[in-house]
């Protein structure tokens, strides 16, 4: 016979505790958790009388191929790994007012021309979308529009109409009925998410789910969805830039961190298939503290202009802030230019910037962060048409990265005359157009400028 156990349970999350505290580590709700009882089985496994279903070795398995559906958007389509696959569940997350209603707008009603799509919308009225496709000049469609928030009620018209592509905006507005908390809260996404999850799966529809990140940055809670839903891509982009960046974190039908890049404009979002071309557009005068540099961006290089600017501090502490870059990294950074490249920076703020809203997280930014640190400290304006790649190593040897070719020739395509790179990436043959300077130590580097 089971027996019981005390657990302590979050009322909102669910979240089980060994003991009681008066705010949720989870959700940082106050007063919601109490004790429960919960059944405890004397051995996990006697007594179970469900169907047992068989092994199979890894040959055996049925590989029928995924059908894609191209969305009509190629970067997007992209980023999903080469368009969007039946029964999958896509979660288009980003701040309020980024462009995700917009974007999957444009997107069913260029594929209602072709296949049945349904659109629920928890946030705007019919009409309110209706205007939005007017002004997107989205032709008279077969588009389906259907304003609820009742996830029974939406399967069950789903169920009817049989779309092969369901768009649910907001999950944040959905909720299900035998869940008490208000529509938003972590149990009602969570369980609204996984309700929609099994009737994907079931009817092989696919569904895009619109989640707005939190203040937190977190889609309604800590990583609450992540697990259940197989695509997870984020909508990036400052309000007062137009442009937006769409970038899968997670995808279990593709390969993560591909990058769609796209611009805002009054007829919606508009493809950009050359972003360097995007990032690249400055000045006409070489400033100091600007650095264009090779990075690699899930299958592809991208040319991003880095700033510095670095200037006396007159605080205790000097200040090292960065954007679009991790913080530790320019801190190790600027310790390896004092100790290797003797330039001293404890006297001085420095603040970093990757231009467009971009976030690198790769390794061949160091040495353009480098030189572009140099540049500002030393006011020296480095050549519009130099291009710059390199991980720099505590010893201060100037490492390769991957890609080397791919990077120099996109350099060389956007009519860039010199390149710093690390020795080991230098090419066996001259490239047209383009020299290339060898460094191996970061003193090499800062003497080539
Ligand atoms: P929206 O898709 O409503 O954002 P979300 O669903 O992510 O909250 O985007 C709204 C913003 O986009 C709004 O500030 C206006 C702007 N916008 C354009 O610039 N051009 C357009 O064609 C449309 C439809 C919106
Ligand atoms: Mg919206």
């Amino acid at each position: 016979m089971a027996k019981s156990k005390k657990v302590f349970l979050c009322s909102n999350c669910e979240t089980n505790f060994s003991k009681w505290s008066g705010q949720c580590s989870e959700c940082a709700e106050w007063d919601t958790i109490t004790e429960q009882e919960q059944p405890v089985f004397p051995n996990k496994y006697s007594g179970y009388s469900g169907a047992l279903s068989e092994a199979q070795t890894l040959s055996e398995v049925n590989l029928t191929s995924e059908s894609r559906i191209k969305t009509g958007m190629a970067e997007l389509d992209r980023v999903l790994g080469g368009g969007l696959v039946q029964g999958s569940v896509v979660l288009i997350g980003g701040d309020p007012g980024v462009g995700k209603s917009t974007a999957l707008l444009q997107v069913s009603g260029t594929l209602s021309s072709k296949i049945p799509v349904l659109y629920v919308t928890g946030e705007e009225s019919p009409q309110q979308i209706a205007m939005r496709a007017k002004r997107l000049r989205i032709p008279d469609s077969n588009l389906r529009i259907l304003a609820e928030t009742r996830i029974e009620h939406i399967c069950a018209v789903a169920a009817s109409e049989k779309p092969h592509i369901l768009i649910i905006d907001s999950i944040q507005t959905m909720q299900v009925a035998d869940v008490s908390s208000a529509p938003g809260s972590v149990s009602q996404v969570r369980e609204s998410a996984a309700r929609l999850t099994r009737f994907a799966k079931e009817s092989g529809t696919a569904i895009f789910l619109v989640g707005h990140v939190t203040k937190t940055g977190d889609i309604a809670g800590p990583r609450v969805l992540e697990h259940i839903i197989d695509v997870v891509c984020y909508i990036e982009g400052e309000r007062d830039s137009q442009f937006r960046i769409i970038r899968a974190v997670k995808n279990r039908y593709g390969a993560v961190n591909e990058l769609g890049v796209f611009a805002m404009t009054e007829n919606g979002l508009q493809e950009i298939s050359n972003p360097s071309a995007i990032f690249l557009t400055r000045g006409s005068e070489p400033m100091p503290g600007s650095v264009v540099m090779a990075i690699w961006e899930g299958s592809r290089p991208l040319l991003i202009e880095i700033q510095a600017l670095v200037d006396e501090s007159h605080a205790e502490n000097p200040r090292r802030v960065t954007l679009g870059l991790e913080q530790n990294r320019l801190a190790m950074l600027l310790a390896v230019l004092h100790k290797h490249g003797g330039v001293v920076t404890y006297n001085q703020d420095v603040f970093v910037n990757v231009v467009g809203g971009v976030k690198v997280n790769e390794t061949s930014a160091d040495l353009a962060t480098i030189l572009a640190i140099v540049s500002s400290l030393r006011n020296m304006p480095l050549p519009r048409d130099m291009i710059v790649f390199g991980e720099t190593g505590l010893s201060g040897e100037i490492r390769p990265v991957s890609g080397g070719q791919e990077r120099l020739r996109e350099a060389a395509k956007h009519g860039f005359k010199t390149a710093i790179i690390p020795a080991a990436n230098a090419p066996k043959e001259k490239m047209k157009g383009l020299q290339v300077i060898p460094v191996e130590k970061i003193s090499e580097a800062i003497a080539a400028l």
